[in-house]
């Protein structure tokens, strides 16, 4: 008969203001990714939410943060599609795991932390949680029997389950969430007692809302809690999967690959022993299919074995190819590395999270990546920085000087002191770049990059519009007043890029550090604290006003060309 774990942990309940602690520390994690295929764009979105967010923080050097991904390697998933390359597992792990390792590098993922679950680190981890688990009385032994889906790796019940044909025409039951087919088993496995958890898990949510983000996720992760959680099989016969990690103490069995895989968020800060200085700080981003596993069967875990709940999971959407699932049997699988060569690292990643919305499945298709990234990347943030550092509007290649006898300050009812030359609109820019940087924080914090990266681009547009009005290549630099106001103009639009430099830096690493490069911004100058947007109409100092410019070196993003659909890279 099966006990109920011993005491039940309360979760712990987490304010804002700890949340934002300055100096705390912060494990951000993106998912660790199957090594049964190579990367294409869906793998590579979930890492660059992760790494945009990570980046991010480090702009704002809220504390020591990591970032951890890596491959998932074990279980029957793997072990077959080593049997059908004609590989062993170990061999295809190797491969496919070096292809993410290269695809995340070019990409640059800035991960601190690869964790392959073949590694002895992980394997140590696994089985110290295992015996957390069973010393809290979590486990007991039962005898399954279930519907498997091995590509999901895991029993679903008759209510996901659809009736198909196979490909010799016979009746066969499939997965309604993935479409793949699912096999009668049963066997004797340990369980794990998750239908105990069912209140703990809801006092969690209860007592933090937050915790599960964009809303509608967390309302799907409280509406599976009204039901019933049966108790989950958490090993498998060692004789149908010896790819995995052994059960301790008990060699005719293996992990559960989805238990091997979650502890992956220990592995990486070195559970058992220095986890603490880290646990339970830690945001999860993944993907909406892997929900469940994260919002429900982890924090049960957690608790069980005595560990507190992560702090969030950052949910988000699928990308489909033109308007299909990706999948190897219509060919549409689009690889990340060869997408990148076609529209470099900083035109995919700016592509994806620009479109990309956490709620709701991108449409990706090239012609798209084309269109938007060089009408907002080449044209409106390239053209802006070479037309406001063109010799003939700034031969001295200086930061020039702000007049504030051009363009005075509002102080109040719209009235300015002195009458300068400029107008509502202008001011109307200053006003939308000061509150830029505030904006885009509250966006990355709520895990709506799209929406900072849609703000960015409506100030751009703006800031092209203002050079534009006042024409300044029309203003004839030989006559004092005129040049102030011409000088006005360009150090306006420098400081305009100052801030999407700075800002873009998390999502467009390479672009942004070639943009502030050239407006001489020097690396320690690029952080949150120092963006500050146009000092001297505060009347404070700016302490980029008469620097030298930094070198000329071309075009700030190049038009991407259309060209033929990237494919998935051959194993
Ligand atoms: N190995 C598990 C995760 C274990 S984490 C402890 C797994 N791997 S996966 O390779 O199938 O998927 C990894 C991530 O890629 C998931 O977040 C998943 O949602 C994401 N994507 C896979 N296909 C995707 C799209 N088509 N679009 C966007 N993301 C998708 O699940």
């Amino acid at each position: 008969m099966p006990r109920p774990p011993r005491g039940l942990p309360r979760p712990p309940r987490r304010s804002a203001a700890t949340a934002a602690a300055p100096g705390r520390r912060l494990l951000l994690s993106a998912p660790i990714f199957y090594a049964n295929g190579p990367p294409h764009i869906g793998h590579l979105y979930s890492a660059l939410l992760a790494d945009a967010l990570h980046r991010h923080r480090g702009l704002r050097a809220a504390g020591p943060s990591r970032l951890s991904t890596g491959t998932d390697e074990h279980g029957l998933k793997i072990q077959q599609a080593a049997a059908a390359a004609q590989t062993s597992p170990p061999e295809l792990c190797e491969r496919v795991s070096g292809l993410f390792r290269q695809a995340f590098t070019r990409a640059a993922v800035s991960f601190t932390d690869f964790i392959r679950t073949s590694e002895p680190r992980h394997q140590r981890s696994v089985r110290h949680f295992w015996g957390a688990l069973r010393d809290g009385g979590a486990l007991y032994k039962g005898c399954y029997e279930g519907w498997y889906c091995t590509a999901e790796e895991c029993f679903l019940p008759e209510s996901q389950l659809a009736e198909r044909t196979d490909a010799q025409g016979r009746p066969c039951k499939v997965s309604v969430e993935s479409g793949h087919q699912v096999h009668w088993t049963k066997e004797e496995n340990y369980m794990f007692r998750l239908s105990a958890f069912r209140d703990p898990l809801r006092w969690w949510l209860r007592d933090n809302p937050g915790a599960i983000c964009p809303e509608p996720f967390y309302r799907r992760v409280l509406s599976w809690l009204q039901d019933e959680l049966p108790d989950l099989s958490v090993s498998r016969e060692r004789r149908r999967l010896q790819w995995g990690i052994p059960v301790p103490g008990d060699p005719t069995q293996t992990v559960y690959v989805w238990v091997d895989a979650l502890v992956n968020y220990l592995s990486a800060v070195g559970y058992p022993e220095t986890h603490g200085e880290w646990w339970p700080a830690a945001h999860h981003v993944v993907g909406k299919d892997i929900l469940k596993f994260h919002a429900v069967y982890w924090p049960a875990l957690l608790l069980a074995a005595g560990l507190a709940p992560p702090e969030r999971i950052l949910v988000h959407s699928h990308w489909t190819v033109r308007g299909q699932k990706m999948s190897k049997s219509l060919g549409n699988v689009t690889g990340a590395l060869g997408c990148m060569e076609q529209h470099t690292p900083d035109g995919l990643r700016y592509f994806l999270l620009r479109q990309g919305v956490p709620e709701r499945d991108g449409n990706y298709y090239d012609e798209k990546v084309a269109k938007v990234v060089n009408s907002e990347l080449a044209d409106a943030l390239g053209g802006l920085l070479n037309r406001s550092t063109a010799p003939s509007i700034n031969p001295s290649n200086t930061y020039p000087r702000f007049s504030a006898s051009c363009f005075p300050k509002v102080v109040g009812h719209g009235e300015t002191r002195g009458v300068g030359r400029a107008r509502a609109e202008d001011y109307a820019l200053v006003a939308a770049v000061a509150a830029l940087p505030l904006h885009v924080a509250e966006c990355f914090e709520s895990f709506q990059i799209y929406k900072a990266l849609e703000s960015i681009d409506l100030c751009v547009r703006q800031s092209n519009s203002f050079f534009q009005r006042h024409a300044p290549w029309k203003l004839n630099r030989k006559e004092p007043s005129e040049r102030l106001w011409l000088d006005t103009i360009v150090h306006v639009t420098l400081e305009c890029l100052r801030v999407y430099g700075t800002l873009l830096q998390p999502v467009i690493p390479h672009t942004a550090d070639k943009l502030l490069s050239r407006l001489a911004v020097r690396p320690e100058e690029r952080g949150l604290a120092d963006v500050t947007f146009l000092p001297r109409y505060d009347g404070k100092p700016c302490p980029f006003e008469g620097r030298q410019l930094g070198p000329d070196t071309g075009l700030l993003f190049r038009r991407l060309e259309k060209s033929s659909p990237c494919q998935v890279e051959k194993l």
